[in-house]
């Protein structure tokens, strides 16, 4: 293997490339020889040497050339430091990651992230952190909402919904992905927001919460739209699958339940509203459809359309 190794001439980094040359595997250290980077703690190990920034995809995409997998060793990691300034932590931790997985993703490389126990938060006496405990870096009191696929007025009409309830409205094709078979939940968006604010309430620190809708295929909801619009049935195009199009998605939302939020709007009733809404209101969507989203509807369609 030709593995990348950033932050290799760090502590923790350095020992590794030490460890990995031992075995014969080639390496590549990249290393931006920050305070704490110190080349003469690879002296004598055989390992091939870049002088760069992991946030430069220039670099990354120079010293990770012909390597099958990245360990990421890069980082600001002095948490003092952290509270005088964070912009260094920013640059390296966040977006130098980003470019590395970027890079790893587009070459098919492996990716290592080589994080922390800091990530826990404080963990009390007599019990241990594990890999699925909530992330609570810095005591910070986070809690996440994953919501399902939300829909309703006010929605910008790329979306499925929106967008081909306004298509419809216009006698515009309606651009079926693939073959329409994929499912999603949909919550309404006033459900939606009950549960954030219950999260926001009533969510304990450093908990995620699901929040989930009825499922639906995406051609079920294409034909009541038509329906409800008394448009066309020809209107519908299957045109070209969106690239990595998820089949499925499905949410266990007991969870958010247990606080007591309910979906309250059935999705055959918002969707009539929602269609209502968008019927009654092309004050709100035309200008809209008007700007740059005419660019925007050109670049993913005008080809998928045959236009
Ligand atoms: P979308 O509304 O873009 O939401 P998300 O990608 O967050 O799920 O898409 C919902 C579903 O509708 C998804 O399976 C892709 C499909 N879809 C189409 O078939 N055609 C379209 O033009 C759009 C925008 C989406």
């Amino acid at each position: 293997m030709r593995v990348l190794v950033t932050g290799g001439a760090g502590f923790i980094g350095s020992h590794f490339v030490k460890r990995l040359a031992a075995t014969g595997d080639e390496v590549v250290v990249l290393d931006k020889l920050t305070y704490s980077g110190n080349l003469a703690n690879l002296d004598g190990v055989e390992h091939a040497f870049v002088h760069g920034d992991i946030a430069d995809p220039i670099a990354v995409s120079g010293a990770g050339e012909g390597c099958t997998a990245v360990v990421n060793f890069a980082a600001e990691s002095h948490v003092d430091r952290s509270i005088l300034a964070a912009g260094d932590f920013v640059r390296t931790d966040v977006l130098g990651t980003e470019v590395l997985l970027e890079w790893a993703r587009t070459g098919g490389a492996r990716f290592v992230q080589v994080s922390t126990d800091e990530v826990y938060g404080d963990v009390s006496e007599g019990r241990s952190a594990k890999e699925d405990d909530p992330l609570q870096p810095y005591g910070i009191d986070a809690v996440i909402t994953r919501g399902a696929n939300t829909y309703g007025p006010f929605q910008y009409p790329e979306k499925l919904i929106p967008l081909f309830i306004t298509n419809s409205l216009e006698g515009e094709p309606l651009p079926v992905y693939g073959d329409g078979r994929q499912r999603r939940e949909w919550v309404h968006a006033e459900d939606h927001c009950a549960a954030i604010e219950f999260v926001l309430r009533e969510g304990a620190s450093g908990s995620v919460y699901n929040v989930g809708g009825d499922e639906r295929e995406n051609l079920e909801i294409t034909e009541r739209i038509l329906e409800l619009a008394g448009a066309d049935p020809g209107l519908v195009r299957h045109v070209e699958d969106r690239p990595g199009h998820d089949r499925r998605y499905s949410v266990d939302s007991s969870r958010i339940e247990k606080l007591g939020w309910r979906r309250t709007i059935s999705f055959e009733t918002g969707l009539a509203e929602t269609f209502a809404w968008y019927r009654d209101r092309r004050d709100w969507w035309e200008p809209i459809k008007s700007g740059e989203y005419a660019a925007y509807y050109r670049e993913q369609y005008a080809s998928r359309l045959g236009q």
